[in-house]
């Protein structure tokens, strides 16, 4: 057999072997979402990763993803062992949004209401009210501007600013951005829209106002992958890291799906729609942290008390 193969037989050994449960993102690499969903884990979104992660009995649980969904499932469930294929795959959200100088922003605005991604280290969570998702931070929105509360967002400013044109809430936001989802382009997708008139475009909030406003659905991965499935059109044209297409293909059989256009080849192009930190996962580093139970995500219990209660008042406003 080839490594591949007995990679993949090793890790489904494995986490049998040490009771863990396998919770994957849809930007990672395919085999790792096919083994996580074979083997009774799950691929979803950072919504459903964090619920499915709470819920699961194991008490180990592998997350192939990116450091803050890791310590999203160690928050909210401290007493298991969390591990991941890489502690270094991190995201450009959590990084451009340093937890000092975000406390320093809240202490300035002390009447709004702190929301934020959930594309954020602990830290960033435990000075908020509220962690929201991509799937929920629209409704979250809403939910606290019809109580005339002022927002203040981090640290995504493309989803914060559709969410604050899609809800007219009053929302300060942090200058953030994904560097995948940053480099979508507005005229070249209205220039292919044009080549494909009767494609659909699925375009996830991370992604420029140019870019959202030429959208048929705008969603988190779960979302689109819905559209794709139960929209009536055969041709997708899809803004998101195209780590998303594997399951779109499974899950609309015969449907056709076309990546969205990015700044292409130049050198302005960072990462051409795919996240080099999903990309460190892979099935070498997963089998290595299985077998010697390395990588293990910890988070300080006294700011993972403070980060559980932004998280569970998103899991409770979605329940
Ligand atoms: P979703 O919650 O839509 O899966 O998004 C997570 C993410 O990192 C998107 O870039
Ligand atoms: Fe972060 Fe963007 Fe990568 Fe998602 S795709 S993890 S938002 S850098």
């Amino acid at each position: 057999a080839d490594e591949r193969s007995e990679l993949k037989d090793k890790i489904r050994r494995l986490l049998k072997e040490r009771e863990a449960v396998l919770v994957a993102h849809y930007y990672v690499d395919a085999d790792l979402q096919d083994l996580a969903e074979e083997t009774g884990g799950c691929v979803s979104d950072s919504l459903e990763m964090a619920r499915f992660g709470r819920d699961h009995p194991a008490r180990t649980l592998v997350v192939a993803g990116v450091r803050f969904m890791g310590e999203t499932a160690k928050i909210l469930s401290p007493q298991k062992r969390i591990l991941m294929p890489d502690l270094d795959a991190t995201c450009s959200l959590d990084l451009g949004c340093p937890a000092d100088e975000f406390a320093a922003f809240c202490d300035a605005h002390p009447d709004r209401t702190v929301v934020v991604y959930a594309n954020t280290s602990a830290a960033v969570k435990a000075r908020a009210d509220w962690m929201v998702t991509s799937s929920i931070g629209l409704d979250i929105v809403a939910h606290l501007h019809a109580q005339g509360k002022k927002i203040l967002w981090a640290p995504d400013r493309h989803l914060g600013g559709y969410i604050q044109k899609k809800t007219g809430a009053d929302m300060l936001l942090w200058q953030g951005s994904c560097l995948v989802h940053d480099e979508f382009k507005g005229v070249e997708l209205d220039l292919l829209k044009a080549d494909y008139p009767d494609a659909k475009v699925l375009v996830h909030p991370e992604s420029p106002a140019n870019v959202v406003a030429l959208a048929d659905v705008v969603g988190s991965t779960t979302q689109l992958i819905n559209a794709a499935q139960t929209m009536d059109a055969t041709t997708f044209i899809v803004a998101t890291d195209n780590g998303i297409l594997h399951k779109m293909r499974i899950a609309a059989p015969g449907k056709h799906f076309i990546e969205a256009p990015t700044a292409g080849n130049s050198a302005t192009c960072k990462s051409c729609a795919h996240c080099p930190w999903m990309a460190m996962n892979g099935l070498r580093n997963l089998a290595a942290v299985l077998e010697n139970g390395n990588n293990e995500v910890f988070v300080d219990p006294e700011i993972g008390k403070l980060a559980v209660r932004s998280i569970d008042r998103m899991l409770d406003f979605a329940a």
